[in-house]
């Protein structure tokens, strides 16, 4: 297929690199008005240009990387160049009632929930689109397999999976900060402390996905009776653990919704 982002920003770029390392047969052009800035794709074979028309009439799928308030504007300037393709917005909040009604008609309108570990393979993509258009769904899907996991869902679940997948990125990476930090006032240097507590999450999440677990499962067997983990792990809980990221995600989504 050939793939046209607009907005080589930190999801776009990210995008950019998976789909062009982790997929094959693809031709991905980027856009953004500062072209200087997405030079470096150049290397991934990723064509570049500050134009967003330029190559747009052949390409299959416009996936939309821009920010919420920049979409009516860019719509407008491709619409004259859309028809019959693919468009797949990554944009937190813009609907697909609101999508449809600029670019309905000959092209197909999904909305994308990636997250910038699309990268390195590793996005939770949620993916969802109108009853109508479900059916044309399969290769946005088969697309973001590659770069990760796809999950096909409601409309009506966007803002919660931007919050649980987009999001989750930063709160992932808050918890190996607290580990490593943790980990540094109980004797290791930095480097080493991060060495671990990143290492120690990326195995505790291969666990899980390779065994198709429940978290509970692989915690009890590192749960000793009256053992340190167990001790660590109540402490943590006490002090809200749980009850925090609980709170934290379920006011993330109550901000998006705002
Ligand atoms: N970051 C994430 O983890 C993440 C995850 C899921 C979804 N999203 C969604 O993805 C969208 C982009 O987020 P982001 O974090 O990547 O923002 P960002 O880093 O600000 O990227 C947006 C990019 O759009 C470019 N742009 C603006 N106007 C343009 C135009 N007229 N034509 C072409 N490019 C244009 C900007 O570059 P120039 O100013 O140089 O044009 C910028 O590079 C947002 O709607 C966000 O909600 C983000």
């Amino acid at each position: 297929m050939k793939i046209h982002i607009i907005g080589g920003g930190n999801l776009g770029g990210a995008v950019a690199i998976g789909l062009a390392q982790f997929t094959l047969d693809n031709t991905i052009t980027v856009t953004r008005r500062n072209v200087k800035l997405i030079e470096h794709l150049q290397q991934y074979g990723i064509a570049i240009a500050a134009d967003n028309t330029k190559g747009i009439a052949v390409a299959d799928v416009i996936i939309l990387a821009i920010k919420p308030w920049q979409v009516d504007t860019v719509l407008d300037e491709v619409l004259p160049h859309l028809s019959g393709k693919i468009i797949a917005s990554a944009v937190s909040g813009v609907t697909l009632g609101h999508l449809n009604k600029k670019v309905g008609g000959t092209n197909t309108v999904v909305r994308i929930m990636p997250n910038i570990a699309a990268q390195y393979g590793a996005s939770a993509t949620c993916i969802s689109a109108e009853a109508s258009d479900i059916a044309k769904l399969q290769p946005i899907s088969d697309l973001f397999d590659k770069v990760g996991t796809a999950v096909i869902i409601d409309e009506k679940l966007m803002d919660a999976a931007t919050v649980l997948g987009a999001c989750g990125t930063a709160f992932a990476l808050r918890y190996i900060r607290a580990s490593m930090q943790a980990g540094i006032e109980i004797g290791f240097d930095a480097k080493t402390a991060l060495a671990i507590a990143a290492q120690t999450a990326l195995g505790a999440t291969e666990m899980l996905l390779k065994e198709n677990a429940h978290p509970e499962q692989l915690i009890d067997k590192v749960t000793t009776p009256q053992g340190c983990t167990i001790a660590g792990l109540n402490e943590m809980e006490h002090e809200g653990f749980s009850s925090s990221l609980i709170k934290g995600i379920k006011t993330s989504l109550k901000k998006i919704k705002e």
